[in-house]
């Protein structure tokens, strides 16, 4: 705006120059030419300036664009780190972040549940030496190995034994990772910490069932073992008694040196009967506690107990449990002990087995009045002629086995009015069965 105004006073001032040396139209025509000039230099300087404008206006435009994608993902990252810090914080596991570069290892981030689970408040933990929230009484070693770890760089996952703030004990499941930087070194390390002191108490639970049924089953063995040994004594015993009164009768009123013998080995006799007699009354099964049992959740329960068995000895454990099985009436430690025999008879029976090794657990109605319990595994089997003989005291084809599981099971069920026998699959293995009444007013 402003050059048009000094372009327009240097020509009034050449005007004036030319009016004095110059005539009329040569002058017109000369400063015509000069002003055409002049105006498409102005033009010119128009255009390029309109240009600039427009590259500015597109630069500007671009930059603008730029600027707000930037915004906007800031805006994003924000959200992202918000809702970060959101799950973290919702989390039931304690979450931590140490600094690893420095010794003490101090705290720079801890969830809330970190705090529920230590005792311990914020601003008593962040800045502090994480392995301070372990507790004066946690076990050196673990902490030992930790710091260890971590000064390698390495992962660790563990259980250990820590201490609230209260001195409370709980069991606490931990993995640590490191966070590394772009060249690698681990400046940070991330941690998660889990209470697991209610699990653990159910698998102390489960093992000392386990112990406890273990026991009963050994015990029961051992009392039927001691029971049938008993009285296997007991007839060579009342023997010797009848021909020592025999001999005392011979030799009635002589001999009084053997009269007081055999007065010692009928007295002697007749204690050893009595030791036996008493061993026999107390090995005596206490009577049974009838209650309603429903066999499924009888079967789950005995699943349970022998899960730990059953990977331990790679055996595939399995159950096809009939829905709204009737309930039943039993002892349940006796019916569980017939399970307990039967599946570790099926353990031992697939302990050559190269192949798979499967139990399948399955009930059934069989009628109105019964259902089935069937254990079938893919053992060796049952040679037809050993069949019948299975059942009875004292046969075993195991080097360490009583042969008494089977017959105490087969007693078992038959008190319960039911039936156990057994059958060879058509591939492998064999299926055992047994039969339970259902409880009368329950065979809907
Ligand atoms: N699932 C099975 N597969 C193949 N054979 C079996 C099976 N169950 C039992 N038997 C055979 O029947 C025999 C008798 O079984 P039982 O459980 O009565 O005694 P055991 O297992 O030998 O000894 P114990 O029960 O006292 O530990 C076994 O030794 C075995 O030969
Ligand atoms: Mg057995």
């Amino acid at each position: 705006m402003i050059l048009p105004k000094r372009v327009h006073h240097s020509i009034s001032k050449r005007k004036l120059k030319t009016k004095k040396f110059s005539a009329g139209k040569t002058i017109y025509a000369g400063e015509h030419a000069r002003l055409k000039g002049l105006l498409s230099e102005l033009g010119k300087v128009r255009d390029d300036l309109a240009n600039k404008i427009h590259k500015q206006m597109d630069e500007l435009r671009s930059k603008n664009v730029q600027l707000k994608n930037v915004a906007n993902k800031q805006l994003k990252s924000d959200e992202e780190i918000h809702i970060r810090t959101l799950a973290m914080e919702s989390t039931a596991d304690g979450i931590f972040i140490i600094n690893a570069q420095k010794p003490e290892f101090p705290v720079i981030y801890a969830n809330q549940a970190f705090h529920t689970m230590t005792g311990y408040l914020k601003r008593e933990i962040t800045g502090q030496n994480y392995f301070s929230v372990y507790g004066n009484e946690a076990d050196n070693r673990v902490i030992d190995e930790i710091k260890h770890t971590i000064r390698q760089g390495r992962t660790f996952h563990g259980e250990m034994i820590s201490f609230q703030k209260n001195g409370k004990k709980y069991w606490n499941l931990l993995r640590i990772a490191p966070v590394r930087n772009a060249i690698g070194t681990a400046t940070h390390y991330i941690g998660i910490q889990t209470d697991i002191t209610a699990m653990r108490a159910k698998e102390i639970e489960i093992d000392e069932q386990r112990e406890e049924l273990l026991h009963v089953t050994r015990v029961g063995k051992l009392a039927e073992f001691v029971s049938s040994l008993a009285h296997e004594i007991n007839q060579p015993l009342t023997a010797i008694l009848s021909y020592t009164q025999a001999a005392q009768r011979m030799f009635a009123g002589r001999e009084p040196e053997l009269q007081e013998i055999l007065s010692y080995i009928v007295h002697d006799d007749q204690r050893a009967a009595e030791v036996i007699q008493r061993l026999r009354s107390l090995l005596k099964k206490s009577k049974s506690e009838i209650k309603t049992i429903d066999m499924n959740a009888l079967i789950n329960e005995t699943m349970e107990l022998i899960a730990t068995d059953a990977t331990v000895k790679s055996v595939f454990l399995k159950a096809e449990l009939e829905n709204g099985l009737p309930l039943i009436q039993g002892d349940r430690i006796q019916l569980q002990q017939v399970l307990l025999n039967l599946i570790s008879n099926s353990f031992d029976a697939m302990d050559n087995n190269r192949g798979a090794r499967e139990i399948m657990i399955r009930t059934t109605r069989k009628d109105t009045g019964t259902i089935v319990v069937s254990v079938k595994d893919t053992g060796c089997g049952i040679a037809a002629e050993d069949i019948p003989k299975i059942f009875t005291h004292f046969y075993t084809s195991k080097p360490d086995g009583l042969g008494m599981g089977l017959s105490i099971s087969s007693s078992i069920v038959d008190s319960h009015g039911g039936r156990l026998y057994v059958e060879n699959n058509p591939d492998r293995g064999a299926t055992f069965y047994f039969t339970v009444p259902i409880t009368k007013g329950d065979a809907s």
